[in-house]
C-alpha cells in the first residue's frame, strides 16, 4: 500500500461524523503506528446543510456518494450510511469492485449480504472489514479472527444489545414499567426515538449473532428461522418475581454447534446473579465465548455510541493501514462451509411460566395437570393471590423440556376463560 491515502466517508449521521472527526484529529498518530499518511477527501450524507455535531469541509462534499467514484481516486471508504440494501449496499459493492477497501459499521448489510460481498472483496484482492458491526467496541470479531485463530470454538454468547439491557436494568433498579423505562431510554438517546422496535424484538441482537457464528464456525452466514423473542412482553412482574428468586433477566444472543449443527437463537433468559452475565447492566455489552483449548474468554464493553463504534472503525483502519488482513471472515471464502441447522423444536431449557388466572378452585390443578400429560415436571410453584380483584398469579418453574413439546402443551391455554392472557414463558439459562 502506499504511503499517503485517500479516504471517503459516507453516512454522516452519529457514527459517521464522529469518525470524520477521530480521523481529522488523529492523523499523527495513525501516521506514528502505520507509517501511512491519511487524508479524507470525499465525504457524503444526505443533506449537505444539516446541523452537525462537527463541521464539514463542504469543498469535498457529494450529495450522490457513487459520484465519488467517477470523481475522486479512494483507497479506503466508510460506509456509515446503515441501510441493509439500497444505497449501503450499492455504495459497497461499488468501492469493492473498484479495488477500495471498505470498512463498515453495519450489521444489518453484513448479516445479509456478507458472504457475497467478501467474495468480491477477497477477488478484487482488497478489505472488508466490519468489527463495529458486533457489540460496538468491544473488538470480539479480531479476537476470534486472530487471537483465537487456531481454537476450535464452540460457543459464543451474550448481552449484544445495550438498549434492551438497559431496560431490563432499569426496571429493575426503579421499579418503573417497560413504557416509562422506554421512553427514558429515548431521552437518553440509547433507544431511537422514532422506531426502536429493532432493538426491542431482538432482530439488532439477532444480526449480530449470524456475523459472529460466521467467524467463529467458519460457516456460511445462515438464513434459516430461528427463535428470535425480544423483551417488549416482559413485565415489572416478572423482573420482581426474579428478583426474588435470585435471578435477573438478560436478552442474550446464543451461537453454539450442537451435535455438528448449527443453533442460533436471541431470546430473553432468566440467568443466575451470582453468574458473570447476571452483572453485566446497563447500557453494558459482553460476549463470552468457549473454545478448546483456550476455555471461557469474557470481552465486556461499550456496545454502541459514538466513541466506542469510532474506536473499533479506527482499529479496523489501522489494520488495513498495516496490510496484515487478509479474509473477511478469517478464511477463504470457497473454505467456508455450508450450514447445517440444529431443529430449534428440540432445543431445550428449564422454563418460567407465568400464568395469570382466576382465582377459582380448581385452575391450579388444570395448569399442572397439563404439565404432567406433556411430562413437564414442575420444580417449584409460586402463587400469588389478589384478593380484591378474585385474580391469581402463578408462577411455575419447570425441569428441562422441549420448545416442541412446551408449544404443544401450552396452547390449550390460548382459549381458557380462567386463564387470563396467554402464559409468559422464559427460558432458565444454565
Ligand atoms: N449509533 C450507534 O450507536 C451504532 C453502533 C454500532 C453500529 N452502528 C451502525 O452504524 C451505522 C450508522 O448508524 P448511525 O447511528 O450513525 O445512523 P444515522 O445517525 O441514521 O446516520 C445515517 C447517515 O446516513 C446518511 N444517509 C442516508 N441516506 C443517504 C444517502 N442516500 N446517501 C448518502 N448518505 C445518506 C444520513 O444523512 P443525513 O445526515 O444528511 O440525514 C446520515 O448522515 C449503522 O449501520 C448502524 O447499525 C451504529
Amino acid at each position: 500500500m502506499k504511503d499517503s491515502i485517500n479516504i471517503a466517508v459516507v453516512g454522516l449521521g452519529q457514527i459517521g461524523i464522529y469518525l470524520l472527526n477521530e480521523l481529522n484529529t488523529k492523523k499523527k498518530e495513525i501516521k506514528i503506528k502505520t507509517g501511512k499518511n491519511i487524508n479524507v477527501t470525499a465525504i457524503s450524507a444526505k443533506n449537505i446543510n444539516k446541523k452537525r455535531r462537527f463541521k464539514i469541509n463542504k469543498k469535498i462534499f457529494f450529495k450522490n456518494p457513487l459520484d465519488i467514484f467517477k470523481k475522486k481516486k479512494i483507497d479506503i471508504l466508510f460506509e456509515a450510511v446503515g441501510l441493509s440494501d439500497s444505497i449501503s449496499k450499492k455504495v459497497v459493492e461499488t468501492a469493492l469492485k473498484n479495488k477500495i477497501n471498505v470498512i463498515t459499521p453495519n450489521k444489518a448489510l453484513i448479516a445479509k449480504h456478507g458472504d457475497y460481498l467478501s467474495k468480491l472483496a477477497e477477488k478484487n484482492r482488497v478489505n472488508l472489514e466490519f468489527e463495529a458491526s458486533v457489540a460496538g467496541g468491544i473488538p470480539i470479531l479480531r479476537t476470534i479472527k486472530e487471537g483465537l485463530a487456531t481454537n476450535k470454538i464452540k460457543k459464543v454468547y451474550g448481552i449484544l444489545n445495550g438498549t434492551t439491557n438497559y431496560i431490563l436494568s432499569e426496571m429493575e433498579n426503579t421499579n418503573e414499567t417497560f413504557d416509562k423505562v422506554l421512553k427514558k431510554a429515548q431521552k437518553l438517546g440509547y433507544a431511537e426515538p422514532g422506531n426502536p422496535k429493532l432493538d426491542l424484538n431482538g432482530f439488532d441482537a439477532f444480526a449480530k449473532v449470524r456475523i459472529l457464528s460466521a467467524l467463529a464456525f467458519n460457516n456460511k452466514i445462515s438464513n434459516h428461522k430461528c427463535i428470535m423473542e425480544g423483551i417488549e412482553n416482559i413485565d415489572l412482574k416478572d423482573i420482581k418475581i426474579a428478583d426474588q428468586l435470585n435471578l435477573r433477566i438478560k436478552l442474550l444472543g446464543i451461537t453454539e454447534i450442537i451435535n455438528g449443527k448449527l443453533f442460533e437463537t436471541v431470546h430473553p433468559c432468566l440467568v443466575s446473579k451470582k453468574t458473570y452475565i447476571g452483572n453485566v447492566n446497563g447500557v453494558m455489552n459482553a460476549v463470552i465465548t468457549e473454545g478448546k483449548p483456550v476455555g471461557e474468554s469474557i470481552l465486556q464493553g461499550e456496545g454502541a455510541g459514538p466513541g466506542a463504534t469510532s474506536s473499533s472503525l479506527l482499529s479496523d483502519l489501522l489494520s488495513v493501514l498495516r496490510g496484515n488482513i487478509k479474509y473477511p471472515f478469517g478464511i477463504p471464502s470457497n473454505k467456508r462451509k455450508s450450514v447445517k441447522v440444529f431443529n430449534n423444536d428440540q432445543y431445550s431449557n428449564s422454563l418460567y411460566l407465568r400464568f395469570e388466572v382466576k382465582d377459582r378452585q380448581g385452575v391450579l390443578s388444570y395448569i399442572t395437570n397439563r404439565l404432567t400429560k406433556y411430562k413437564i415436571s414442575v420444580k417449584r410453584i409460586i402463587q400469588t393471590p389478589d384478593k380484591r380483584n378474585m385474580r391469581a398469579t402463578i408462577v411455575i418453574i419447570t425441569h428441562k423440556t422441549t420448545e416442541i413439546n412446551i408449544r404443544n402443551c401450552l396452547s390449550i391455554f390460548k382459549n381458557n376463560k380462567n386463564i387470563l392472557k396467554f402464559p409468559t414463558l422464559i427460558r432458565l439459562y444454565n
